[in-house]
């Protein structure tokens, strides 16, 4: 077998459903072997087998990206599979749904530490391991609400526009070590988290921009908000990060990029 990725011993966190479990099929379908961690021991492990089924090679490891303790276990035993680690998705991420003002400081507390805090511990504890390795690439997974204000999701936005900050710092801080950093911004890709989204915004009587109050509804008006008319699918979010981690994308780092369908065009 011949990959973009072959050789090479990638983690992807959240890999147990959606955008992160397509990604780490992808990557080990390129010739990567996938550390496949999610905080759902059983998700981990249903990709994990899915990339073994397929003749690729793959770990499932049960951690929770909010505990440093666990991502340093992660990495630890990463290594220990695969010798090495060369890159990393910091994919895993909730929903946060609530504005500004509303919002209760216990799930703002969630959301940072989760999906900020999280992608910060992950990122902090492979990256010995890719200086090790002579070098590496993270792709840390921001979102478009990092990018543009979406009413009713001030503590996802924020934890994405943090992210997008701390993928400047790492790339700026670790370049010269040849280590590469870049923040991908999706758009809407139907997932459970879209729908998690969905429901938490009608149990909290908060409509979308469009007034939709059902995932049905809001999903049938989002598309309208993209010019290209019709939402993303986890395989194009992945195709997206599988280029930023290989080395085709070898001069690109520091970089924030929007894969939405010209959502942040408009
Ligand atoms: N789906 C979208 O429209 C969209 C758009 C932009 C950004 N994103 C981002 O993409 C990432 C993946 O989202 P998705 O839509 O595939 O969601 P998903 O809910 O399908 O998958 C998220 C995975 O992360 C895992 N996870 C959650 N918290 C964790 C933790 N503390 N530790 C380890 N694993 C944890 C979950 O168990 C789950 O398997 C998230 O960071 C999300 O914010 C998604």
């Amino acid at each position: 077998m011949s990959g973009r990725l072959e050789g090479q011993s990638v983690v992807v966190t959240g890999g147990g459903s959606g955008i992160g479990a397509a990604a780490a099929s992808r990557f080990a379908a390129e010739g990567a072997s996938v550390a496949v961690v999610d905080r759902s021991g059983d998700a981990a492990a249903a990709t994990a087998n899915d990339i073994t089924a397929a003749g690729g090679t793959s770990v499932a490891i049960t951690a929770d990206v909010s505990s440093l303790g666990d991502m340093e276990r992660m990495a630890a035993e990463a290594v220990r599979r695969f010798g090495a680690i060369h890159g990393l998705f910091a994919n895993a991420g909730i929903t946060g749904v609530g504005d500004a003002m509303s919002l209760d400081v216990e799930l703002w507390d969630r959301v940072i530490a989760i999906n900020l805090t999280g992608v910060w511990l992950s990122n902090k504890a492979v990256l010995p391991h890719l200086l090790e390795a002579g070098g590496g690439s993270i792709v840390n997974q921001a979102s478009v609400a990092g990018l543009v204000g979406i009413p009713g999701i001030a503590p996802y936005a924020a934890a994405k526009a943090g992210v997008i900050g701390l993928t400047r710092q790492i790339a700026v801080e670790f370049g010269n070590r040849q280590v590469r950093a870049n923040a991908l911004c999706p758009g809407t890709v139907p997932t459970p988290l879209v729908a998690a989204t969905y429901a938490e915004r009608a149990k909290q009587n908060i409509p979308t921009a469009t007034g939709a109050m059902t995932a049905e509804e809001g999903m049938k008006n989002a598309v309208k908000r993209y010019p290209i008319g019709r939402l993303g699918t986890p395989e194009e979010i992945a195709a997206f990060a599988l280029f930023l981690l290989s080395d085709e994308a070898g001069w690109i780092t520091g970089g924030v990029f929007a894969a939405d369908g010209g959502y942040t065009a408009v």
